[in-house]
């Protein structure tokens, strides 16, 4: 059986102006969990939002929220978006924190922790912590702004996380973000990967038929399992 992917729209390139319509748009398209797109002005050059709007957006949909935090001290903001209702928190391993630390914070919050590496970060930067995460995300564009080009520089570090990961037996899934659309999907997938997030390739025209011809390019690129 080949495996099966997830794919999570990324609300930073919604309308905002209808971001309630657009996220229950990407509900009923199949979205497996939404990913949201947190930065701070500070980590990286670009402001988006906070718990206030995951809050507000919380109660239209039960797919699980998947919380991206581009912020220089995740360790302050954790409590806040678990209140505001996110299933998980997916923290930079670039970041200003003792990983460890803030991953315990997330547990202990109640959601579950990933760990986020940059185009730009070797992978046994984030190796020893993949035991203690539910989720890996790579990063296929330098993080900041949707609608940017993939990376294809970084598709043997999805290879050797995925590589890692079956090697370790790991509970962790791996997870890419930045440039998937349905000539990328197909790369990533093949390289390993389990979640694709998606921004630009699914909002914020014709997001169920985006979503399911991103699904489709990729699941076409796995080879079945043994
Ligand atoms: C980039 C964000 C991504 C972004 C993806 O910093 O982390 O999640 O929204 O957008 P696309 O898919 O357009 O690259
Ligand atoms: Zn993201």
């Amino acid at each position: 059986m080949a495996r099966r992917i997830k794919i999570a729209p990324s609300i930073l390139s919604a309308r905002f102006d209808r971001l309630g319509e657009q996220v229950v748009e990407a509900t009923k398209a199949g979205a497996d969990m939404l990913h949201i797109d947190i930065m701070d002005g500070h980590f990286v050059p670009n402001l988006t939002m906070g718990p206030a709007v995951v809050q507000s957006i919380r109660p239209l949909t039960k797919v699980p929220f998947d919380a991206h935090l581009m912020v220089t001290r995740p360790q302050e903001l954790v409590k806040a978006f678990a209140d505001a209702g996110v299933d998980d928190l997916t923290v930079h391993v670039e970041s200003e924190h003792d990983v460890s630390t803030t991953l315990k914070r997330i547990v202990d919050a109640g959601v579950k922790p990933g760990l986020v590496i940059n185009p730009a970060t070797p992978f046994e930067k984030v190796a020893p912590y993949l035991a203690d995460v539910d989720l890996l995300l790579v990063m296929t564009v330098h993080p900041g702004f949707a609608g940017q080009a993939f990376r294809e520089d970084v598709v043997p570090k999805i290879r050797e996380a995925r590589a890692y990961i079956d090697r370790e037996e790991l509970d962790c899934e791996l997870q890419v973000d930045g440039g998937i659309k349905v000539d990328t999907a197909p790369i990533v997938a093949a390289a390993g990967a389990d979640i694709l997030v998606s921004g630009s390739g699914i909002f914020p025209d014709r997001i169920g038929e985006n979503l399911r011809a991103i699904r489709t390019a990729a699941e076409k690129a796995l080879k079945p399992r043994r």
